[in-house]
C-alpha cells in the first residue's frame, strides 16, 4: 500500500471521520519537502502556497531546523521533556528571552501552551481573573479556536451548534468587524458596573480564516481606548499573522493591547503557542507555589522552544520580513492582473506574504482548492462563505514558483464551474 489512493483509504478505516478533509476525488499523502516544493506519496510535485496553514514561515525542514535535530552526539543530549510546570528547561527561559527582545517593552509576561486556541484560552481566563467578569465582546467572522473554552468567541454558529447545549450560558456577543465604534461603546457601556460586564474585548489584527480581512488601524485604536474607559481588557490574537506573515512581528506596536496572544509561525512548525500580557493584566494569575492553575504536560515543550528561539533569530536578523512582505505586494499585483477578466474574481487583498483573493460564489474557493491539487498547487479556502483562496506561503518562497503557482490559479479560475 504505498499509493495516494491506497493509503488514503487506509487513514479513513482507522481515523475519526471529521479529522482529515476528504475531498471526492483525488486525495493526496504528503511525504517529502523542502522549502515551498511538496512532493506526495506517488512523487507528484506541488507548489505550496498554504505553508502548513502559515506555519512554516522558511518553509519546509529549513536547514536551520534540520541543524538543530541532528545527532550532535551527545552523551546526554538537551532533554527533550524536562518536567514543564515544576523543573524548567533551559530551552523555554532561552525561548522567553528571545520573546521579549522582539515585542514592546510594555508586555512583560508571557504564558506558554501548544495550540493557538490553548493561547486565546489562557487570554480569555487571563481577562477572567483579571476583570471577575466572564463575558466577552467578539467579532463576526473572527476565528479562534475550535476548543471548548474558545468556541464562545469564535464567531461560526456551526462550530457552535452541535455543543450548544454545554455552551449555552453565551459569554460572547459579535459585533460586525470595523463596525461603528459607537455600537462598541453602547454594549460596554450598558453592561459596565453589572454582572453582565465585558471581561475583554478580542480581535484580530486582519481576519485570517474570516477571509484576509484586516482591521483599520485607527479602528484598533479605539478599540484600545474604548476597552480603557470600560475596564475591559483589549486582547489580541495574532496566532496567525504573528510573527512574520502579516509584515511584522506584532501589531502591539501599533497598539497597546493588554493581551496578545501567538502561535503558528512562533514554533517554527512545532507546536508552540503563547499568551502575552503586560505585567498588570498578568498579575491576575497566582504564583505558582504548588500546583499551577494552568497548565498542561507539553507546555513549554522544549524542542519546540529551541526551535522557537531559533525561529525567532532568523526573523530578526534577516531581511526576510520585509523582503517577504515585498514579494506578497508583486503576487498580489501579479493575480490582480491574470485574473481581472474573470467573471468570478471579485478582489486581490492582503498584507505582507498573507493574500486573499475573493471569488463570487459561496464554496468558490473550496472549490479552487480541489483544482488546484490536480495542477500541482496546495492552497485552501477561507471566508465564511469558502469564497475565498487563501495564499500563505513561506516568506523565503522563490519568486519564480509565486509565478508558477499565480498561472495555475488563473488556469483553475478559468476551468471552474458555479
Ligand atoms: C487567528 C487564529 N486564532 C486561533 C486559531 C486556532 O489555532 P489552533 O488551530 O492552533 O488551535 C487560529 C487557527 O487558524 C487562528 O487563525
Amino acid at each position: 500500500m504505498t499509493g495516494n489512493d491506497d493509503l488514503f483509504s487506509k487513514l479513513i478505516k482507522v481515523e475519526c471521520p471529521d479529522s482529515t478533509y476528504r475531498p471526492r476525488s483525488n486525495p493526496i499523502v504528503l511525504a517529502r519537502g523542502k522549502g515551498s516544493i511538496l512532493f506526495d506519496v506517488a512523487d507528484k510535485r506541488y507548489i505550496d502556497l498554504c505553508a502548513g496553514f502559515g506555519v512554516l514561515a522558511f518553509g519546509h525542514n529549513p536547514q536551520y531546523v534540520l541543524d538543530l535535530m541532528a545527532d550532535k552526539g551527545d552523551e546526554f543530549p538537551p532533554v527533550l521533556h524536562g518536567l514543564g510546570d515544576v523543573y524548567p528547561s533551559v530551552d523555554k527561559i532561552e525561548f522567553l528571552t528571545q520573546l521579549f527582545a522582539v515585542l514592546p517593552s510594555y508586555l512583560k509576561k508571557a504564558a506558554l501552551a501548544l495550540t493557538g486556541s490553548q493561547a486565546v484560552e489562557l487570554a480569555l481566563k487571563t481577562a477572567m481573573m483579571k476583570t471577575k467578569k466572564r463575558r466577552f465582546l467578539a467579532f463576526e467572522g473572527s476565528y479562534h479556536g475550535l476548543d471548548l473554552g474558545v468556541l464562545p468567541v469564535t464567531y461560526r454558529d456551526d462550530f457552535r451548534a452541535p455543543f450548544s447545549t454545554f455552551l449555552r450560558d453565551n459569554n460572547a456577543v459579535h459585533l460586525h468587524f470595523g463596525c461603528d465604534p459607537s455600537a462598541i461603546e453602547q454594549q460596554l457601556k450598558s453592561a459596565c458596573g453589572t454582572d453582565d460586564a465585558f471581561a475583554g474585548v478580542i480581535v484580530e489584527p486582519i481576519q485570517g480564516r474570516g477571509g484576509v480581512r484586516p482591521a483599520d488601524k485607527q479602528w484598533l485604536k479605539t478599540l484600545r481606548e474604548l476597552c480603557t474607559k470600560y475596564n475591559a481588557l483589549l486582547i489580541f490574537d495574532e496566532v496567525f499573522t504573528g510573527f512574520g506573515r502579516a509584515g511584522r512581528i506584532s501589531f502591539t506596536d501599533d497598539v497597546a493591547a493588554d493581551l496578545t496572544c501567538f502561535g503558528k509561525a512562533v514554533g517554527g512548525g512545532m507546536p508552540l503557542s503563547i499568551c502575552v500580557g503586560s505585567e498588570d493584566a498578568m498579575s491576575a494569575w497566582p504564583t505558582c507555589e504548588s500546583e499551577a492553575l494552568h497548565t498542561g504536560t507539553f507546555f513549554g515543550h522544549p524542542l519546540s522552544c529551541r526551535i522557537g528561539s531559533a525561529t525567532i533569530n532568523q526573523l530578526k536578523n534577516a531581511d526576510v520580513i520585509n523582503s517577504a512582505s515585498k514579494l506578497g505586494e508583486s503576487f498580489r499585483a501579479l493575480l490582480r492582473t491574470l485574473l481581472r477578466d474573470s467573471a468570478l474574481f471579485v478582489d486581490v487583498r492582503g498584507i505582507g506574504m498573507m493574500t486573499g483573493v475573493q471569488f463570487s460564489g459561496d464554496g468558490t474557493g473550496a472549490k479552487l482548492m480541489d483544482l488546484l491539487r490536480v495542477e500541482g498547487v496546495i492552497a485552501i479556502p477561507s471566508g465564511n462563505q469558502g469564497n475565498v483562496l487563501s495564499l500563505t506561503p513561506a516568506l523565503n518562497i522563490e519568486q519564480a514558483l509565486l509565478e508558477e503557482a499565480a498561472v495555475l490559479i488563473q488556469k483553475c479560475v478559468k476551468t471552474v464551474r458555479q
